[in-house]
C-alpha cells in the first residue's frame, strides 16, 4: 500500500481562488475544529493575498486571523505560502523584514513554510530559507510550473532540465520537502508523470503537488501524479473546489479506494462539512465568476492566466467599465508576458503583467508603465527567465530615476534595513512588531488599517454585500425632459413605473458616484472649485493617490509625473494629460478618484 497524503487549500488558495479571498473568519470558526479532525497531513490557512484582503477589505487583523485559527485548529499543522523576498506583498523587502516577517509567523501559528520566487530565482528566497530553518519550522521550497509557447514541458526554457537542475539546487539549499507549484492549471496528466518521475528519482525529500483545476486537467494530472509516486497532493473541500480552485477531496478518495493508493481520511466528516460551509457560502455568491456556463477555461491553455488573476482582471476592467476589452487584454497578456522574458504567471509577476497588459490595451503599447514592470525590467524582483525585449527595455528605463542599465546582483542587496525606519514612522498607531509589519508592508492600505485599529470605534468585521436577486425589469420611463428646479443644481424628471408617474429630482453633482458604487468616495468639483478658463486635468484610471510630485504655482508640460497612483494594486507614475501651470489641486493623498475626478486644475 502507498499511502498519500493531503494538504487542504480550503481556507487560502481555495477561497482566493473563487471568490477574492473573502471568506472570513466569521464563516471559518464554525468548521476549523471539524476540518482538524479529517487527518489532513497541513492546512494552508496563510499567504498573501490573506493577509492583503483582511486588514484591506475585511476590517480583520491578518495576525489575529492567524491566532485565531491556531486556536481552533490544534493538531494539523498550519501552512502559509510565501513570496519568496516579497513575503505577502508586491515588491522585494529588505532582509531584516523578511526575518522579521518569518519569525513572528512562526510564533503565531505557522508549521510549514512553503516559498517560492515568481521568477524561479533561488536567491530571492535564500534569506526566507535561512530565517525559516532558524525558527525550526519546516521549509518547504517551490517550483513555479510555467511552459513557454510549445503549452508542455519542453522547449528551450522550461524543459525537464530545467525543473530538475532548479529542484536540485532548492534541495540543496536545506528544503524539507519540494513543492511543485502550477497556479494556472498547465501541468498536463503526462506531462506530470515524466516530472514527477524524473524529481522523485533525484530528491531525497519529498515531494508535493500543487494545482489548479483551471484548464479541467487537475484531476487526471493527480492520478498520473500519484501514479509517478507523488508524496502529498492539495486539494479543498467540494464546495470551493473546481473551477479555478484545487481539486476536490471527495472524489479523489473514491477513485482511490480498492486501489495500491491509501487516503486516511474521514470522507463522513469531510462530507458533513461540505454541507455545512455550503451554507455559509450563500452570502458570498456574488462573488463568484458567473460569467459564463463553463467551469473550466478552455482559453488557459492558450493565455495561461491562473484563476486569482483572471477574477483580478475581470474586476480591473470593471473599474475601468472596460470589461468588452477582455479577449483583446487575454491576447495582450500572452504578447507582455513574450516581451518580459516569459515570467511564470504567479504573483507578484500575475499581478504585474495583467496590470501592464490592461494599461497596453487602454492607453496603447507600453504608453503607460506601471513602476513595478520599470523596477522588473530594471532587475528589482531578479533574473527574468529568457531575455526582455530590448525596445520594452529602453522604453522602461527612459525617465527612469534608478538607472538606465540593468542591475545583475541580489535584487534585495541594493536595499538597506527598512524596519527601523517603518517602526519610527508609525510608532505612534503600532504596539507591536505584528502592526509595523502590517505598515512595513502595505505602508498606504495598512496605515488606514492601523488608524481603523486604534481609533475609539471597535474595528467592524467587513460582510459581503447583501445579495439581491436581480429584479424584473420594471416599466420604467422617463416621461418628460428635465425640468429646472428652485435649487437649479438638480433637475426633475417625470418618472413613470408601472403606470404610476412620479416627479424624480437627481443631482447631476453625484451621477457619477452613483455609477461606480465601490468609488463612492471619489470628489467632484463643485462649481465653487472650478476657476474660470482653467482647464481641468483628469486622468482615464481610477486608483489611489500616494503621492503627488507638484505643487501650485508650478508650470508644467503635458508628460510630466504629476502623481503616483495606485491603481490595479500597482503603482503608477501619471503623467500630466495637459500642460500649464497649476492654479489649484482638488485632490488630496489618500483619495480615491475616477476618471471623473478633477484632480488639478491649470491655466494656460
Ligand atoms: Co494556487
Amino acid at each position: 500500500m502507498t499511502q498519500l497524503q493531503i494538504s487542504d487549500t480550503t481556507f487560502r488558495d481555495a477561497h482566493q481562488s473563487l471568490i477574492a479571498t473573502r471568506l472570513s473568519i466569521e464563516d471559518m470558526t464554525p468548521i476549523a475544529s471539524l476540518m482538524d479532525s479529517v487527518g489532513y497531513y497541513s492546512m494552508e490557512v496563510w499567504g498573501g493575498a490573506t493577509f492583503d484582503t483582511t486588514h484591506r477589505f475585511l476590517n480583520e487583523d491578518p495576525w489575529e486571523r492567524l491566532r485565531s485559527l491556531k486556536k481552533q485548529i490544534t493538531k494539523t499543522p498550519l501552512s502559509m505560502l510565501l513570496r519568496g523576498q516579497s513575503l505577502v506583498g508586491y515588491r522585494v523587502y529588505s532582509d531584516d523584514i523578511v526575518d522579521t516577517f518569518v519569525k513572528c509567523a512562526a510564533d503565531t501559528g505557522i508549521d510549514i513554510f512553503r516559498v517560492f520566487d515568481s521568477l524561479n530565482d533561488e536567491r530571492n528566497i535564500l534569506q526566507a530559507a535561512k530565517s525559516i530553518k532558524e525558527t525550526g519550522k519546516h521549509l518547504q521550497l517551490t517550483l513555479c510550473y510555467s511552459v513557454g509557447e510549445e503549452k508542455h514541458l519542453g522547449g528551450s526554457i522550461y524543459n525537464l532540465e530545467y525543473y530538475a537542475q532548479k529542484a536540485t539546487t532548492l534541495y540543496e539549499m536545506g528544503a524539507d520537502s519540494i513543492c511543485i507549484k502550477d497556479m494556472a492549471g498547465l501541468l498536463s496528466p503526462y506531462d506530470a508523470f515524466v516530472l514527477i518521475s524524473k524529481l522523485k528519482e533525484i530528491l531525497p525529500c519529498p515531494l508535493q503537488l500543487h494545482t489548479h483545476y483551471s484548464s479541467g486537467m487537475a484531476s487526471m494530472t493527480l492520478l498520473k501524479a500519484i501514479e509517478a509516486g507523488i508524496d502529498t497532493v492539495d486539494t479543498c473541500l467540494a464546495p470551493l473546489a473546481l473551477r479555478t480552485s484545487q481539486p476536490a477531496i471527495e472524489p479523489l478518495i473514491v477513485s482511490l479506494q480498492n486501489t495500491q493508493y491509501q487516503i486516511d481520511l474521514n470522507l463522513n466528516l469531510i462530507n458533513k462539512i461540505g454541507q455545512q460551509l455550503e451554507k455559509s457560502l450563500l452570502k458570498y455568491r456574488d462573488y463568484f465568476d458567473t460569467e459564463k456556463s463553463a467551469v473550466i477555461d478552455t482559453g488557459v491553455l492558450s493565455h495561461q492566466i491562473p484563476g486569482g488573476m483572471y477574477s483580478n482582471l475581470i474586476s480591473q476592467l470593471k473599474e475601468n467599465n472596460a470589461i468588452d476589452k477582455l479577449s483583446q487584454v487575454l491576447l495582450e497578456v500572452s504578447e507582455t508576458r513574450r516581451d518580459l522574458g516569459y515570467p511564470p504567471l504567479v504573483t507578484p509577476m500575475s499581478q504585474m503583467i495583467g496590470a501592464q497588459a490592461v494599461n497596453n490595451v487602454l492607453f496603447g503599447r507600453y504608453k503607460m508603465i506601471t513602476d513595478q514592470i520599470k523596477d522588473y525590467v530594471y532587475g528589482m524582483y531578479g533574473k527574468s527567465p529568457a531575455a526582455i525585449n530590448p525596445d520594452v527595455s529602453k522604453k522602461a528605463l527612459e525617465n527612469y530615476t534608478k538607472g538606465k542599465n540593468p542591475i545583475t546582483n541580489r535584487p534585495a542587496d541594493n536595499l538597506s534595513p527598512e524596519l527601523n525606519n517603518a517602526k519610527e514612522e508609525i510608532k505612534s498607531l503600532t504596539r507591536d512588531l505584528h502592526d509595523v509589519l502590517i505598515y512595513a508592508l502595505f505602508p498606504t492600505t495598512g496605515l488606514s488599517f492601523l488608524e481603523k485599529k486604534y481609533s475609539d470605534k471597535p474595528l467592524i468585521p467587513q460582510k459581503p454585500p447583501e445579495h439581491i436577486e436581480t429584479p424584473i425589469k420594471p416599466n420604467l420611463k422617463i416621461t418628460s425632459s428635465p425640468q429646472k428646479t428652485k435649487s437649479n443644481k438638480t433637475k426633475a424628471y417625470n418618472i413613470s413605473i408601472g403606470g404610476d408617474t412620479f416627479l424624480v429630482e437627481v443631482d447631476p453633482l453625484n451621477i457619477d458616484s452613483m455609477q461606480n458604487p465601490s468609488l463612492d468616495q471619489a470628489p467632484v468639483a463643485s462649481d465653487q472649485e472650478m476657476i474660470p478658463n482653467s482647464i481641468p486635468v483628469k486622468i482615464n484610471m481610477p486608483g489611489i493617490i500616494l503621492k503627488f510630485f507638484v505643487e501650485i504655482g508650478q508650470v508644467i508640460k503635458k508628460g510630466d509625473p504629476i502623481i503616483l497612483l495606485e491603481s490595479m494594486k500597482m503603482e503608477t507614475t501619471i503623467p500630466s494629460p495637459e500642460s500649464g501651470t497649476i492654479v489649484a489641486i482638488n485632490t488630496e493623498v489618500g483619495m480615491t478618484i475616477t476618471n471623473q475626478t478633477i484632480i488639478m486644475l491649470l491655466k494656460e
